[in-house]
């Protein structure tokens, strides 16, 4: 991804594949400074409208959920096209860049925002029916953790529609973010931290590959 308030620095060309704990910081002040203008930038109707739609899609058919989780939720665009599905949910994001959780108290009031990672949620156990994640996995400092994270505050039975990027043709090497988001290796990870997977579907027109899990 290349707008970030036109600022683009080494984390994003780092081919050696370091995961450390300073790339974490860089996106997080990355995704701060996106903050300001997000909202307004044409990555949203080019892929992040369009994904969310997909997503909340897929997951309206036979589920009628009390508490609805968004993990990584960016200025809260997921959770107010989620509002139109379940208007009587509780709706409650979590992102750990201030930023967009300050945007996205201001333009979602009706909801619950907290600052926080995926690898920590700020919630507690079996809070909630339905949990997304749209974009945000390959930012995650610890996928694994992450998710045994969203598998805590799920319900069992629970579901969780986690949706990221997935570049075919052995492109993801050009870049380290997203050779962990290979769909064998999301579904393994999935089975091993305690999700049965439901789904799995390639979005080849988006590029980005989804995959729906259930807490056991
Ligand atoms: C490309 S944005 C996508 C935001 C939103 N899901 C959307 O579709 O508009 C990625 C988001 O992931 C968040 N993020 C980065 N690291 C994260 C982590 N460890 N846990 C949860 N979210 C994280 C960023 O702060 C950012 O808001």
């Amino acid at each position: 991804m290349s707008q970030f308030g036109g600022q683009r620095t080494k984390s994003y060309c780092n081919f050696e594949g370091a995961n450390t704990a300073g790339k974490e910081t860089d996106d997080i002040e990355k995704f701060n400074h996106w903050s300001l203008s997000y909202e307004n930038s044409w990555w949203q109707w080019f892929l992040f409208d369009r994904l969310q739609r997909r997503v909340l899609n897929m997951a309206k058919k036979g589920t009628a959920p009390n508490t609805v989780l968004d993990v990584g939720c960016g200025t809260g665009r997921l959770l107010r096209k989620a509002r139109k599905y379940w208007p009587e949910a509780q709706l409650i994001g979590v992102d750990p860049a201030s930023g967009m959780i300050e945007s996205a108290r201001r333009l979602t009031p009706d909801a619950k925002f907290y600052v926080g990672q995926a690898e920590s949620l700020p919630l507690p156990d079996a809070k909630v029916d339905l949990a997304f994640s749209t974009a945000s996995f390959h930012h995650w400092q610890d996928q694994e953790k992450g998710l045994r994270e969203i598998k805590r505050v799920l319900q069992v039975g629970g579901l969780l529609f986690l949706a990221d990027f997935w570049l075919p043709f052995g492109l993801s090497k050009v870049t380290h973010y997203f050779q962990s988001n290979n769909p064998s290796a999301i579904r393994e990870t999935f089975w091993r931290v305690g999700f049965r997977v439901r789904d799995q579907r390639k979005l080849w027109t988006l590029w980005q590959v989804v995959t729906v899990g259930e807490r056991c």
